[in-house]
């Protein structure tokens, strides 16, 4: 299958189209810069992502587009921090959706990142995909997001809509964040660390994307969770206990607020997600359990490491 990927060059998105290279598909990424890190068998077309919709001969042929891309979330939220946030996403969803709207053969569905972010904090409810959005920035963030891509159902694509949790990896995202810390054994729970965390392995985040290709029953919002969610003392002590180092402390709120301002919402979030679409369409995740998730990443860091 030919495969457009929009943030092919991002944390989830090299080992993605790893996995779609692997399995025979042709890939093409819209990037902001030529420069991918990727080898010949990738081609790719410029992309900003923000002021121009992409050049229709990048969309040619496409049978699945793949759309990633986005401004990081993880930083202090600026103003015009959460312009870029905003803009890449609502804007970047927009042009391309414009984009597929002009080809003469267009693909036959669109996978769009979203975040559970889209729930906003919850405490111990559990979250399905027909749940309520949740208030403020990133919940208004992901409904425009979302709101953006399903523009292409209109165009006769199947699109989805998939909700990641944290996604864990030892190349990036927040577990490389988190690693330091609790590698000197400083690490700590955060808060009261009975806020809920929905997490996903990376491995499982990639093929639920591909699994989102090939299955037509997919449709619409889709939790990309792991089955499993623990709350942030139990992800603690599994991760301190996986890397056999303590874990004593405990990271005030107040210290998040002061270091992160708005954006420590996001860390002391409370969201308890169960991917209830995916297992329905028969997904299987390879590691629905947090210990053997981290065990295997810490595993996969090792070699590195020595
Ligand atoms: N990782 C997680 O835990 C997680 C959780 C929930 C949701 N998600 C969502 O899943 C998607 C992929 O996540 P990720 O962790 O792989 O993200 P990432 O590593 O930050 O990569 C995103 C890609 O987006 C492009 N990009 C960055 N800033 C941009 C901007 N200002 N405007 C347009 N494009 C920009 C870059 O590609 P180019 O430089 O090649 O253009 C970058 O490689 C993101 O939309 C993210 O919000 C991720």
């Amino acid at each position: 299958m030919r495969i457009t990927v929009t943030g092919g060059t991002g944390f989830l998105g090299r080992r993605l189209v790893k996995r779609l290279l692997a399995d025979q598909h042709a890939v093409h990424l819209l990037v902001r810069k030529v420069k991918t890190g990727f080898g010949p068998e990738v081609d790719c077309s410029v992309w900003d992502g923000l002021e121009m919709e992409p050049a229709p001969e990048a969309l040619e042929g496409a049978e699945a587009v793949i759309h990633l891309a986005g401004e990081p979330v993880a930083q202090r939220w600026t103003p015009a921090a959460k312009e870029r946030i905003r803009r890449s996403r609502v804007e970047g969803t927009r042009l391309l959706v414009g984009a597929l709207e002009r080809q003469k053969q267009r693909p036959a569905v669109l996978v769009c990142a979203s975040a559970i972010g889209y729930y906003g904090s919850r405490g111990d409810e559990v979250l399905t995909e027909s749940s309520e959005p949740g208030h403020g920035f990133l919940p208004e963030v992901c409904r425009e997001w979302e709101a953006a891509a399903d523009e292409a159902e209109r165009l006769g694509i199947r699109v989805v809509k998939l909700r990641f949790g944290i996604v864990l990896g030892s190349e990036g995202g927040a577990l490389a964040q988190m690693l330091p810390p609790f590698r000197w054994g400083v690490g700590g729970k955060i808060g009261s660390g009975q806020q809920w965390m929905s997490w996903i392995h990376a491995a499982d985040a990639a093929e639920l994307i591909a699994y989102a290709l090939r299955c037509a029953e997919l449709r619409g919002p889709v939790n990309a969770c792991a089955p499993n969610p623990v709350r942030n003392e139990e992800f603690t002590e599994t991760l301190a206990s996986a890397l056999r180092r303590p874990a004593l402390f405990a990271v005030p709120e107040r210290a998040l607020r002061i270091l992160y301002g708005e954006m420590a919402e996001v860390l002391l979030a409370s969201l308890r997600v169960t991917p209830e679409a995916a297992l329905r369409a028969g997904f299987v995740f390879r590691y629905p359990e947090l210990g053997p998730a981290l065990r295997n990443l810490l595993m996969a860091e090792r070699p590195k490491a020595a």
